[in-house]
């Protein structure tokens, strides 16, 4: 049942070419430039109304719901917060009829995030899900939502729930863009650039050897950091999670400015960075962090556009991605860095697809 692939997570990480297609299929209107997203049931006059977007989830759902809080006011203007299930529900939120809170989850079970939507509900919030399993509690609690379509997902750590959710959050930016400033034409590039991310993904799956041989070279660390910026700073949160979680190698995220102000005093040999360096904004300021940590002897994995030799000089090692625009190169970074994880934790001979401490789905608060 894991299709020739040693572990269940292999095979997911695999199947995102289709997994991600499957998520947008049907969903684009490469003609008006627009997305279909008809479970939503937003109209454009309601998005005229709409104050706020709250995204809500935890673990890798809520590292999805990051890139969506950027999608929805980079390209619509609306402002987007993200927030942990759990806090929203306790701490008293400020919210009602004028926001919309998109729930997250791959269960669809999660206690959080499930209180969080009842919560939400009663606020008089409008609810809607993205949720991967159809029927269960919080896609029926909602009412209202997209489902990833992403196919069973059965390894504990997440990985194709995660790029189909960032598939349906840019389609969600498209869609509220395009009822506020987003000419059709800039519409259209947006479909091609969603439409382009399968193979996209191919071609970091391509790689796989090399990612395994890369990730030799890291599984004696007690300890990793992931740096980012922008777009980039919810993949290394991710790409974090992942080693945590499989390998149980120490690692934390930082966006890349943020560590000059405490974390980088922990910087020794012993001590990869792995940073993420796509081309794009951000991109050059986050290599003089990357060389703030080289001067401390810290090895540097790079995860970087493919033909961009500016950041040959910053790297120990380097996985590459094809070019394309940040919003949409979450993707395939974040597949790279799924890959890495994984081949760390093979290494170290970890049982891959049942983490200890750990169940696929959290039903307890
Ligand atoms: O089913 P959900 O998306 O609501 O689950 C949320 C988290 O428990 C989940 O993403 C968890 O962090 C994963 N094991 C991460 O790989």
């Amino acid at each position: 049942e894991k299709g020739g692939y040693a572990h269940y997570m292999l095979k997911e990480i695999f199947e995102q070419p289709d997994s991600i297609w499957n998520t947008i299929r049907g969903r684009m209107d490469s003609d008006r430039g627009n997305s279909v997203l008809s479970g939503l049931n937003v109209q454009p006059r309601d998005l005229a109304e709409l104050h706020r977007v709250l995204l809500i989830g935890c673990g890798t759902s809520l590292n999805a719901g990051l890139v969506g809080e950027y999608a929805i006011e980079d390209f619509a203007g609306i402002p987007a917060e993200v927030e942990q299930a759990a806090e929203f529900r306790y701490r008293n939120p400020i919210v009602g009829s004028k926001d919309l809170v998109l729930a997250i989850s791959q269960s669809g079970e999660t206690a959080d995030t499930l209180a969080a939507v009842r919560e939400a509900v009663d606020k008089g919030a409008l609810v809607a899900g993205l949720v991967n399993v159809v029927g269960s509690t919080i896609a029926r609690e909602t009412g209202r939502g997209i489902y990833l379509h992403a196919g069973p997902e059965i390894s504990v750590a997440s990985t194709k729930a995660f790029t189909s959710q960032v598939s349906c959050l840019l389609m969600i930016a498209l869609k509220f863009a395009r009822a506020a400033r987003m000419s059709r034409e800039r519409g259209v590039r947006f479909v091609k650039e969603i439409e382009a991310i399968p193979d996209q993904v191919r071609e970091v799956l391509k790689q796989n050897d090399h990612i395994a041989e890369i990730a030799e070279n890291y599984i004696k660390a007690e300890s990793a950091f992931y740096i980012g910026r922008g777009y980039m700073y919810p993949v290394a949160l991710e790409g974090a999670l992942k080693i945590k979680e499989i390998s149980y190698i120490h690692a934390e995220a930082f966006h890349a400015a943020e560590l000059k102000h405490g974390s980088i005093a922990l910087l020794t040999e012993e001590l990869p960075i792995i940073a993420l360096v796509p081309d794009g904004p951000g991109k050059d300021k986050t290599l003089s962090n990357v060389a703030e940590c080289r001067a401390r002897g810290s090895k540097v994995l790079l995860v970087a556009t493919e033909g961009d030799d500016e950041v040959n000089d910053y790297g120990d090692d380097i996985i590459r991605i094809p070019a394309a625009p940040l919003h949409a190169a979450v993707i395939p970074a974040t597949v790279a860095l799924q890959l890495f994880a994984y081949h760390v934790a093979r290494l170290r001979g970890c049982p891959i697809d049942q983490p200890r401490n750990l169940a696929k789905s959290v039903t307890v608060e």
